[in-house]
């Protein structure tokens, strides 16, 4: 299949003053052209057998419900021509619903909940669905500049079925205030391909009595494909 590479401001810029890492990490050197047919015919192939038992209920990981807003997450997975992306591995992660991680690093003064470990794994179908429980995600304060806060999102790492569809990128929340003011959302130059990172509400996704749902459809490579978010 003749693949289209995104368009230069469809993808987050490499070095983006705003967000200061990156003028730390971010390549110097010209990018290395890789040939196609290398990527594009092997992958990850990860077994079933690899999930656990909860992996796609973020709030069964403890021994009572986590605080916060229960949500549902689904979408599709697809490739550039709209096939399904089938049986590939996709894994979150994200902090709670007070947007503290459960990680050493994390040492803002928000609290931890016990019932929150905030990781979760699971494959798509042969359709190229996936559908996951957790509980939305609070804003968070970083160290970029003087009062500066991440808008709620959920981070993907997606496998794909070849190397060519490997994909790392975040997952926003409708009508987020927060979106003006983050570099990492803005360091996307364009506005269309920003909107792509950001769900939409469904109340068909929405499970009566539980928690309210969300659609996130992921394109994988090409043309209209979800960017790059970290
Ligand atoms: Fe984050």
């Amino acid at each position: 299949m003749r693949f289209h590479p995104l368009g230069l401001g469809e993808r987050p810029n490499d070095i983006h003053p705003p967000y200061k890492s990156t003028g730390l990490r971010g390549p110097r050197e010209p990018r290395i052209l890789v040939r196609h047919e290398l990527v594009a015919t092997r992958g990850v192939d990860a077994p079933r057998a690899i999930l656990r038992a909860n992996d796609s209920d973020l709030t069964a990981h403890g021994s009572s419900q986590p605080q916060g807003q229960a949500i549902t997450v689904a979408g599709r997975v697809l490739d550039e021509d709209g096939s399904p992306v089938r049986d590939s591995l996709v894994e979150v992660w994200q902090c709670n619903a007070a947007g503290r991680y459960a990680h050493s690093k994390d040492n803002h003064e928000a609290p931890l909940d016990p019932n929150f470990l905030g990781h979760g794994k699971f494959m798509t179908d042969h359709d190229g669905r996936y559908r996951f429980k957790t509980i939305k995600p609070g804003a968070y304060p970083w160290g970029n500049h003087e009062n500066a806060w991440r808008p709620a999102h959920i981070h993907f790492s997606l496998f794909g079925n070849v190397y060519a569809q490997r994909l790392v990128t975040q997952m926003y929340f409708p009508d987020d205030p927060l979106f003006p003011f983050d570099p990492i959302f803005n360091g996307i130059p364009d506005g269309a391909a920003r909107e792509r990172l950001i769900s939409r509400f469904s109340l068909d996704e929405t499970v009566s009595g539980t928690s309210l749902g969300f659609v996130f459809d992921i394109v994988l490579r090409g043309r209209g494909a979800t960017p790059m978010g970290v």
